[in-house]
């Protein structure tokens, strides 16, 4: 039986993808999209979702808008990156087929709860997690598991400790971890792994379908955002990594550590410590991603824009 989930995102380029995967892929069942604010303003993320599922033919996937800003900080958004749409590169004049559901993205998460067990993949900040686990603590036990891209073993890439997800707003974050629920960490420790290399670029354009053709556009805007701002020569793909960490865990190895976010440091808010050698006797509480089976990864996220048309 396909894995029930739900997508919690801030499309984003990297986010349009893992909706396409997450729409695609058989092992998973995508019930529901909610937006939070984070690459672009909550309004922006949820017309790029629109889009997203417009694209992949996908009407009956609910599309519901989340939290326009943090639990307590301002708001950061990552216009740099991902450009002033959130999603840069091919430009649409039409509005999207798929409808903005009237309900919120807190309505729409109660309500797939409600209705039996899901995963929620989450590939931006926590926002609307945190506050969906401490208005609705009914509901926990429904959460099969929370699968966070976001965070990092290493270094950070919107501050030098402090991956972006996490930063924007490290309060909701720290709820999370500290929840209880079963949780798994996607940092950028792993997602650097899964690099849009000239060969996968080439990959997806012999795919050939206007779809496939619109990701090679998102991912040449990324691109060069990615080579202008961190000089890297080929950008990696975040997001789609937590979701094939639910469709088949064996394409992302992990281990069980100790995770804890930083929310009080002036110079390291947002930071999430994992204790992968035990330094601190704190009892691991998460699973950390730290491997990528690479030529599955590109396998699933191919087959699912070629099954997309
Ligand atoms: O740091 C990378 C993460 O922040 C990705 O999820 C990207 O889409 C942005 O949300
Ligand atoms: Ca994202």
């Amino acid at each position: 039986m396909p894995t029930p989930l739900v997508l919690d995102c801030d499309p984003g380029h990297d986010d349009a993808i893992a909706i396409l995967l997450a729409v695609a892929d058989p092992a998973v069942d995508l019930r529901a999209v909610t937006t939070v604010a984070g690459n672009q303003t909550v309004e922006k993320c949820t017309l790029n979702a629109r889009r997203v599922l417009s694209l992949a033919g996908a009407p009956s996937i609910p599309v519901a808008r989340g939290a326009a800003q943090p639990l307590v900080r301002r708001l950061r958004i990552a216009d740099d990156v991902h450009g002033q749409t959130g999603l840069d590169g091919p430009r649409f004049t039409d509005d999207p087929s798929v409808p903005q559901s009237p309900y919120s993205a807190h309505e729409l998460l109660t309500d797939v709860l409600r209705t039996g067990p899901a995963t929620i993949v989450a590939t931006g900040a926590l926002t609307n997690v945190a506050r969906l686990l401490s208005e609705e603590p009914g509901l926990a036990p429904n959460i099969t598991e929370i699968v966070w891209m976001g965070g990092s073993t290493g270094r950070g890439n919107i501050a030098p400790l402090a991956e972006a997800n996490s930063a924007v707003d490290p309060e909701a974050a720290d709820l999370v971890v500290r929840s209880g629920v079963p949780f798994t960490m996607c940092g950028l420790n792993v997602t650097h792994q899964a690099l849009v290399t000239d060969e996968v670029l080439a990959r997806l354009d012999r795919i050939g379908t206007p779809l496939a053709r619109v990701c090679v556009e998102w991912m040449t805007f990324f691109a060069s955002t990615y080579r202008e701002l961190f000089g890297f020569v080929a950008p990696p793909l975040h997001d789609p990594v937590a979701v094939a960490r639910v469709i088949d865990p064996a394409i992302v190895r992990c281990v069980e550590a100790n995770l804890v976010v930083e929310t009080q440091g002036e110079w390291t808010a947002g930071a999430t410590v994992v204790d992968l050698d035990h330094y601190t006797g704190r009892p691991p509480n998460a699973r950390i991603a730290v491997e990528l089976d690479r030529a599955a990864f590109w396998d699933r996220i191919v087959d699912a824009i070629t099954t997309l048309g």
